[in-house]
């Protein structure tokens, strides 16, 4: 890890903002290796040198990776004039977090929420076909023969057939519950696929993604960071 400017460093762990910390900085409030730097651009090296605020020890995080459970009503975005984003239920001042990927606005379910971006890019990158597992309640009886076409790949109106998918039926009835594993993730796909054969999903709800299932002990809105487990089984979709 390179230098980074001492108020930056601070910003980044969540002291304040950058100007808060300046003045904190300024006011003698930060020690560096013991000794008071009132100097915000002063160059800190996060792998040795010991960061004091109020005299407890401000370790540095490169990298930070969430578990969100996103609620409906949120979008997958850092920003937007009319809804919630995720970054509205994330307690940090940290400004470089995004969401890896993206689920629709009314879509619950798992969002990573990281500011490793060669890690969002590699798990997003059509190429790798990390899987998605959706859990959706969908009007109408889900047949067998949806489960072969949704098995063959279909074609949802797009130059390319959606890839073959894995759909498991839970319950059939007027409204069905069914599980389905996608390898792609193109705009709106599991409600396409499911306008293909004729039916209309009602609910959606992503619960795993790379081998990671979404924690049940999260509420809709709620985050914890992710585990080491789950951030190897992540990366080993590099
Ligand atoms: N498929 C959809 O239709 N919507 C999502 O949000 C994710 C997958």
């Amino acid at each position: 890890m390179g230098d980074i400017r001492l108020d930056k460093y601070l910003a980044d762990m969540g002291i304040g903002s950058r100007s808060e910390v300046k003045a904190f900085i300024r006011k003698g409030a930060v020690t560096v290796n013991e000794n008071v730097v009132r100097s915000p651009d002063c160059k800190i090296a996060p792998e040795s040198d010991e960061v004091c605020y109020n005299h407890k020890r401000v370790n540095y995080l490169k990298y930070e990776y969430y578990m969100f459970h996103k609620p409906s009503g949120c979008v997958s975005a850092t920003v937007d004039q009319r809804h919630k984003t995720v970054l509205d239920y994330i307690d940090t001042r940290r400004k470089d977090l995004f969401p890896v990927g993206r689920l629709d606005c009314d879509t619950e379910g798992l969002l990573p929420i990281t500011n490793d971006g060669e890690l969002a890019h590699a798990l997003l990158s059509p190429r790798r076909h990390v899987k998605k597992t959706y859990y959706a309640r969908v009007r109408g009886v889900v047949t067998d023969a949806d489960v072969e076409a949704f098995l063959r790949g279909l074609d949802i109106g797009d130059e390319k057939a959606a890839l073959p998918a894995e759909l498991t039926v839970l319950s059939s009835g007027d409204i069905s519950e069914i599980t389905v594993t996608l390898t792609e993730g193109r705009y709106h796909q599991v409600k396409r696929m499911f306008e293909a054969v004729g039916k209309d999903v009602v609910y959606l709800k992503r619960i795993s993604m790379g081998g990671v299932c979404l924690d049940e002990a999260l509420r809709p809105g709620s985050y914890r960071r992710l585990t080491e487990e789950e951030l190897a089984k992540l990366r080993k979709q590099e």
